[in-house]
Formats: structure tokens, sequence, C-alpha cells
């Protein structure tokens, strides 16, 4: 197992690149499914979620050519398969997305049930009712999910709840589906336009990805014979953004699109932090302590929550009491258990955490309880004085290229070390 050991305290300064988004890697992949053809992906990120799924894409008959560590070559024509590995799928929340992209392709789909994970209850409700609308039946049983259809066919989608994943499966589903489908109360995260572009630049017909409204006209098949960049991640550019604000320093964020990252930019600019835009970077710098602040994690574009926990660091050590409101997931305040291991006060009470602020934060051995969480505790042990010890950083090996290496070249003091297996 490995850990990370950071001594603090560092003023983060200089410059990091961005990589491609992790949450749109995870379904452009798997919508590679509907296309009979050859395509290629560049700027994926090379993390372990991605190499997951390029080994459940295999085991489905799809081959896989890596060209670099961040470009494929994938070629669907052969799908031999339509039960995905269940030890594999079942562990793998993104997995979902695998439903959408095979009845799409092949009028059936097995995938295990993604199950509970540490940020509380994920249901799939609002998943099935979007292929129920498309004509399959959907079961649910023995830990697994099936879905199976003659024919899709184009309907009206209404979503109860705004959801990322429910909204990309009905786009998968529906286009190859026969006639129009249109998706009401759509999510508009940037990983959504991704991946509507993606399935565009392939033949596709997909209107108003980035709007609440999604029109899609099925077409008949998807040609592939094209490359496709991944959009740069939001919130890897948010993570190194709230790590310059609290460790008062001065990073220039490299490959990221600005107006993705507004609502962090406006938190900063709040708590007396400065961001410069310049077109495809940001210069953000701090140099005092921050004001305190109120914030609401919202569906985009609103405040995200994959950045909750890392403002959270920044409420922790500023100037008088904050508050975050979490209103997508039930136990996103794990971390703050941590923090409070570091000589942070905060009070977490369901979605609710008051944050009264410290002037410093010490080292301590602390424990990641989830990716997020864990980015924002290596972001206080860069922060804090003395020594942190950062364990499970799976984690953050699954959603972060690199971590370790991009905060050092920032200036963070910062070791990977290896622990044997307890026997
Ligand atoms: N929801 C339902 N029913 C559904 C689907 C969702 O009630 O059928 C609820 C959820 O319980 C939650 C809310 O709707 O309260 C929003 O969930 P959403 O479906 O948007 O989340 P997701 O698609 O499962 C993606 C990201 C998460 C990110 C959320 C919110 C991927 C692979 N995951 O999850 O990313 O937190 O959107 O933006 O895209 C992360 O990267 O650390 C991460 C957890």
């Amino acid at each position: 197992m490995d850990k990370l050991v950071i001594h603090g305290p560092t003023k983060l300064k200089g410059e990091v690149t961005i990589s491609g988004a992790k949450n749109a890697a995870v379904a452009i992949l798997p919508a590679t499914l509907l296309i009979d053809g050859v395509c290629k992906i560049e700027n994926l990120p090379n993390i372990s979620d991605v190499k997951m799924y390029c080994k459940i894409l295999q085991e489905l008959g799809v081959k896989i050519k890596w060209i670099t560590e961040n470009e494929v070559e994938i070629d669907s024509r052969n799908i031999n398969c339509t039960q995905a590995p269940l030890d594999m799928t079942s562990k793998f929340r993104a997995s979902y997305y695998l439903l959408g992209a095979l009845l799409g392709r092949c009028g059936t789909a097995e995938v295990g049930l993604p199950g509970g994970c540490n940020l509380g209850a994920r249901p799939i409700d609002q998943h099935i009712k979007a292929f129920e609308a498309l004509g399959a039946k959907v079961e649910v049983a023995q830990g697994k999910i099936t879905a199976k259809v003659k024919k899709l066919v184009g309907n009206s989608i209404y979503m109860d709840i705004v959801s990322v994943g429910a909204t990309i499966n009905a786009i998968l589903a529906s286009v190859l589906a026969e006639g129009t489908t249109t998706i009401d109360n759509a999510a508009k995260e940037p990983h959504i336009v991704d991946v509507a572009n993606f399935l565009n630049t392939m033949g596709a017909d997909i209107r108003g990805a980035g709007t609440d409204v999604i029109k899609i006209n099925g077409v008949k098949k998807l040609h592939g014979k094209a490359s496709y960049s991944v959009v740069p991640d939001q919130i890897e550019a948010g993570t190194f953004m709230l790590a310059a604000v609290a460790s008062r320093g001065n990073i220039l964020i490299k490959n990221c699109i600005p107006e993705h990252l507004d609502c962090i930019t406006a938190k900063i600019l709040e708590i007396g932090g400065s961001v410069e835009d310049y077109g495809d970077s940001i210069r953000v710098s701090m140099n005092k302590r921050p004001n305190k602040a109120i914030v609401k994690t919202l569906p985009y574009p609103g405040y995200p929550t994959d950045l909750q926990p890392q403002i959270g660091v920044v409420l922790a050590i500023a100037e008088g009491t904050s508050t975050i409101h979490e209103s997508i997931w039930e136990s996103r305040f794990q971390y703050s258990f941590e923090l409070n291991k570091m000589g942070a006060k905060i009070t977490a009470q369901g979605k609710t955490a008051i944050f009264e602020g410290v002037k410093d934060l010490n080292g301590a051995p602390v424990y990641a309880t989830d990716l997020r969480a864990g980015a924002a505790l290596l972001i206080a042990g860069i922060i804090a004085d003395g020594e942190t010890q950062l364990y499970n950083i799976e984690h953050i090996d699954r959603g972060y290229e690199d971590i370790e290496e991009k905060f050092r070249s920032l200036g963070a003091n910062i070791e990977r070390v290896t622990e044997p297996d307890e026997k």
C-alpha cells in the first residue's frame, strides 16, 4: 500500500498543466461501444479509472491500442459480449455507462449493480426511467442490472433530478434509436457537452448539450474514422486554484477553460484571492488569510460538489466562521474528521458543516475517504506545519494524473512511500 508523506508548510508557486477530464473520459470510453469503426482519443488522463475502463472494454471484445500514455486507438467493430465482467463493474461507479452504450449498440446489456459508495446512497432510478422511456425492459436482481430491447425508439424523457450520469446514459441509449429523443431537465456539466461533442464528431446528431433541454435525432450508424481530444479537467483545475489560495501561493494553471471555472473564480474573489484570465490559462494568487464564506454545492453552473472538500481546506484556515451546504451527496464531509486531526475546527452535521477558522494546520496521519477528500487532505498536508502521512491514496490515483509530481513542481515536499502489506 502506498502513502504520501508531506512536509509543510509550502507556498505553492509555478506553473501546472491540466490533464483531460476524468468524468468525461469515463463516459467517452464506453461511448466508443456505439461506434462501428475505429476512433482515436487524445488527452486521456493517465489515471487508474481510465485503465480500468479500458480493461472492461477489452473483456467485451473491443481492441485497444495505446499510442502514448494519453492517446488510444479503439476498435469496437467486433464486440462479442454484452455482459460486462461483474467483479470489475460492481466496484466501479462509472460502469453504469455500459448500460446505455451496450443497449444502444446491441439492444441488450448486463452490468453489476454499482453499489453505494463513500459519498452515500447513489440511486440509478433516473437512468432506468430513461431506458424504459426508450422501450427497454430493465431488471435489477442478484446484484446486476439487465436491460433488453428489440428496438429503441426515441421519446421524451423528463429527469426528476438533475443527474450527470442519467443524462449521459440517456444520450448514449438514444444516439442510435429510431426517431427523436428529448431530455428535459438535463444536467449541463462541461463533460456532458464533451460526450455530445465526441459522439457528434463520430456522426451522431445531438443538439442542446450544455442547456437543460437536449435533443437527439437517432442516426443509423456511428462511423468512427475520427480523432477526439478530451476536454481539460474542470475539477483538477479547480483543485490547483484552491491549492494556490490555501497555500497563499501563486500558480499559473495552463490548459484549462476559464469559463468552466467561473463559479470557483467567483468564490476565490469573494474570499480575497486574485484570478487573472488568459484565455486558455489562469493565474491564481493569494497573499493573506482567506475571508470567511458561505458555499452551497449545486449542479453546474453552480459550485461543484467535487470541489467541496478542497474549498473546505481553505475555509478551515479562513478568518471567521464559514458554512458549507452540500446539496448533492449525503456523506461528503468525512474529510472534516481528518482535517480536525490536523487542528481544524469543523462541525459537520448532515448536509451542513460549520468551519470555525483556525490560523494554521498541523501535520498528522490522515486517511483519504474518497477521491476529492484525498485531494483536499493533500492540500492540507502541503499547508500544514510538520509532517503529514496521507493513507488510502489509491482513491487519489483513480482521478488525478501525476498529482504528487505536479505539486512537487510547484515546490511541495511530497514523497510516495510503499509500505509492505500486513501479513
Ligand atoms: N440521483 C438520483 N437518481 C439517479 C441518479 C442520481 O436520485 O438515478 C441523485 C444522486 O443521488 C445525487 C444527485 O442525483 O444526489 C446527482 O447525482 P449524479 O447522477 O449527477 O451523479 P453521478 O453521475 O453519479 C457524477 C460524477 C461525480 C459527481 C456527480 C455530481 C462521474 C463518473 N461522477 O456522478 O463525480 O460528484 O456527477 O456532479 O461523472 C468525483 O469525480 O469525485 C465524483 C464523485
